[in-house]
């Protein structure tokens, strides 16, 4: 790449393994536009993103980047970054259009085409299977809240498997399954769209339950997959030393982290939050050694910390989250603070075990323009980035078993409720004409891969 971005702060890239990854991320109806091509029938993104006032704009999938027919020149920006892996997601609702029965050949294809493509310019595919868009028939019979749903995520996950696993080896089940549950059933801003807690906790059951048989799945269907689950985190911080807002901090903690963990690693759903929610779970034997399947590696989604207080009246967790004057945030309004990325690899290290990480996705969306030279200086995401790393950095240092970075996102995309005003990309995408232009993000990125293999060359 021609334009160098000069002299930065030190960060300290011989922490890193010389094995290190570094990629960026997408999903699949974030970018792929396609919607109605080569057989996909509609996910309940497609849906909810037609629901009036869900969607900032009224925005949705449909063209998207339109990577469906622009992967190659999106596979030559990943060459132009250096990157070593690329995470992207396959949409289930391409593959068994129908969320069950029939496998639809075209829509393996795209994929199959996309590994290809992938590998003949040396970048290693990270697929995730379960990016949030669930196939529409499948929501139609009760969605996540009924257990046939985990079963027919296994059944798309072995369709998959058969057709990539000779060439892909790095899979992830599911990305986020807090979103999905929480956001997407107890919070109703994201598909689909419900706020109703029973539904909630028995979709958060269902999803981990999902997430236990597809890594059966795998296992059988691709001997040589390393398999994880993609989950994301906050740190929480009580806004003050309060009994009451102490309290509220614990149950955040169960609501946001918890609860996503402690089963996955063998401990069960934890008894405060069960207590809490008060939803019996939708149990049955041998469960819960299906959610705690043994794992190759864990993905660590991280984009910000909360502090919170105790708030009796509010919905459950009944943790209110307090606004902190005075912290930098980005452009999602989300406060800016690397010493949780750092926190949170040390905990999932220390606490649960965990033996090998990656990031799997962080970064910031800030209210980009293409400037007159035609280029996009973005320094404020260039410092979240550096920050970040510089967190990773001295996680490493501290013994993090880290693996890799992707940083979200390769491209501008559609940001789920937020549509495409948030732009998180290291590559601008003007949506009228599909330009794609590296930022200076981009090019820092750039700069720090090659001097990472230059500091660990030989
Ligand atoms: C995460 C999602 C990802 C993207 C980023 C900003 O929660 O996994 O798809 O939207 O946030």
């Amino acid at each position: 790449m021609s334009e160098s971005t000069g002299p930065r702060p030190a960060l300290d890239l011989e922490a890193f393994p010389a094995s290190f990854a570094w990629g960026t991320a997408t999903s699949a109806y974030q970018i792929e536009g396609a919607v109605a091509e080569d057989g996909r029938a509609p996910s309940i993104w497609d849906t909810f993103s037609r629901v009036p006032g869900a969607i900032d704009n009224g925005d949705h999938g449909d063209t998207a980047c339109d990577h469906y027919h622009r992967w190659p020149e999106d596979i030559a920006l990943m060459k132009e970054l250096g990157t070593d892996t690329y995470r992207l997601s396959v949409a289930w609702p391409r593959v068994v259009p129908g969320g069950d029965g029939p496998v639809n050949k075209a829509g393996l294809d795209f994929y199959d085409r996309l590994v290809d493509g992938l590998l003949d310019a040396g970048i290693t595919p990270s697929v995730t299977l379960y990016h949030w868009d669930l196939p529409q028939a499948l929501q139609d019979r009760g969605g996540w809240t009924v257990r046939e749903t985990a079963e027919h995520l296994a059944a798309y996950t072995t369709a998959v498997a058969e057709r990539l696993g000779d060439r892909v080896t790095r899979w992830a089940t599911l990305n986020e399954p807090l979103c999905s549950g929480w956001i997407g059933h107890l919070e109703g801003r994201m598909a689909p769209g419900l706020t109703d807690l029973t539904a909630a906790v028995r979709a958060s059951y269902h999803l981990l339950l999902g997430h236990g048989l597809a890594t059966q799945a795998l296992r059988a269907a691709a001997p040589g997959a390393r398999i994880g689950l993609v989950t994301n985190h906050s740190t929480v911080a009580p806004a003050s030393d309060r009994p009451e807002d102490l309290a509220a901090a614990a149950r955040m903690d169960g609501h946001t982290n918890r609860w996503w963990l402690d089963p996955v690693y063998g401990r069960g759903f934890p008894a405060d939050m069960r207590e809490l929610y008060g939803v019996e779970l939708p149990e049955r034997p041998g469960d819960a050694e299906l959610i705690a399947a043994p794992l190759d590696w864990h993905g660590l989604n991280y984009y910000f910390p909360v502090t919170v207080a105790d708030d009796p009246e509010g919905p459950v967790p009944y943790a209110r989250e307090v606004r902190l004057p005075d912290v930098p945030r980005s452009g999602m309004d989300w406060q800016i603070d690397a010493g949780g990325l750092e926190a949170l690899l040390l905990r999932l290290t220390e606490d649960y075990g965990v033996r090998e990480l990656y990031v799997t996705e962080n970064g910031s969306a800030f209210p980009d323009t293409v400037g007159p030279d035609g280029a996009v200086h973005d320094p404020e995401r260039t410092g979240y980035l550096e920050q970040h790393l510089a967190a990773c950095a001295r996680a490493v240092r501290k013994g993090v078993p880290l693996a890799g970075y992707y940083a979200w996102s390769l491209l501008d995309n559609f940001e789920w409720a937020y549509g495409y005003d948030k732009r998180f990309g290291l590559v601008h995408v003007d949506y009228a004409t599909q330009k794609r232009t590296v930022k200076t993000s981009g090019r820092r990125y750039a700069d720090v891969i090659r001097a990472h293999r230059e500091a660990t060359a030989g």
